[in-house]
């Protein structure tokens, strides 16, 4: 059984002290969730956070990181960085860090490698634009972004890994992929999951859908076999809507 993990993806969204209430809010509204629920806030606010979220079931972690353990690299934040103020997941290969920060797949793998040696739970993001949508190059393109995005994990590192499947179309524009679209597009990334780890260690992964998750459409979402959870953007950003998402219903 995948237990399901609904997370909360705040992007470049709330100041410290907004963070506190948003999750104090959270925190009230979940005091015991049967989903797995996490939110990835600002780094400058995951102290925050952190503090704010102390022994409650809420988890918490980054939207990324950088795969070298400290020096001169400006800006950049470490793997040891995040798990000192205990996060647990970090999010990685979002689209917005492909197309406006020119993440490559290759870049990505370093990171989920340096995730993992320092047991941070990966949620690799994988998802097609518009255009290879409409041209039919779905499948082809994410197997590809799976198979370079987690090169070099093993099996067991496997196990413990999240994909997110997140048409690039379907981000905060208010058209989610139907429930249909979605888990067939998860189907086929348990398959290739299964190429490239095997069957057993595939059939474990959580692969969440992300893309306008809203109260009124996780539902459908959660019904399909192989969604167990989801990525939430702008409903992420609202406690009402998103602890409706973390309890799989509408507001
Ligand atoms: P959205 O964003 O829910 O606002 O569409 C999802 C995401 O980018 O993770």
């Amino acid at each position: 059984m995948r237990t399901p993990l609904i997370a909360g993806n705040w992007k470049m969204n709330t100041l410290p002290a907004e963070a506190r209430v948003l999750v104090e809010s959270l925190r009230e509204r979940l005091p015991s969730p049967a989903a797995e629920v996490l939110v990835c806030p600002p780094f400058v606010s995951l102290a925050t956070v952190a503090e704010a979220l102390q022994g409650s079931a809420i988890a918490w972690g980054a939207q990324n990181l950088y795969w070298e353990e400290s020096g001169a690299y400006t800006g950049e934040i470490a793997p040891a960085m995040l798990t000192a103020l205990g996060c647990t997941y970090v999010i990685l290969g979002h689209s917005e860090r492909r197309q406006l920060f020119a993440e490559t797949d290759a870049d990505i793998a370093r990171k989920v490698a340096a995730a993992l040696a320092h047991g941070l739970t990966a949620i690799v993001c994988v998802g097609e634009t518009e255009t290879q949508y409409e041209r039919g190059e779905t499948e082809v393109h994410i197997r590809r972004q799976l198979r370079e995005s987690l090169a070099g994990v093993t099996p067991a590192q496997a196990a413990k890994m999240v994909i997110a499947y997140e048409p690039i179309w379907a981000i905060g524009t208010g058209k989610s992929a139907t429930a249909e679209t979605a888990e067939s597009v998860c189907a086929l990334i348990r398959d290739e999951l299964s190429v490239l780890f095997g069957a057993a260690v595939a059939d474990g992964i959580r692969i969440l859908y992300g893309g306008s998750v809203k109260p009124d459409n996780i539902a459908a979402l959660l019904a399909k076999d192989n969604i167990d959870g989801a990525l939430v953007g702008g409903a992420s950003l609202k406690a009402a809507d998103f602890a409706a998402i973390a309890c799989g219903k509408e507001a």
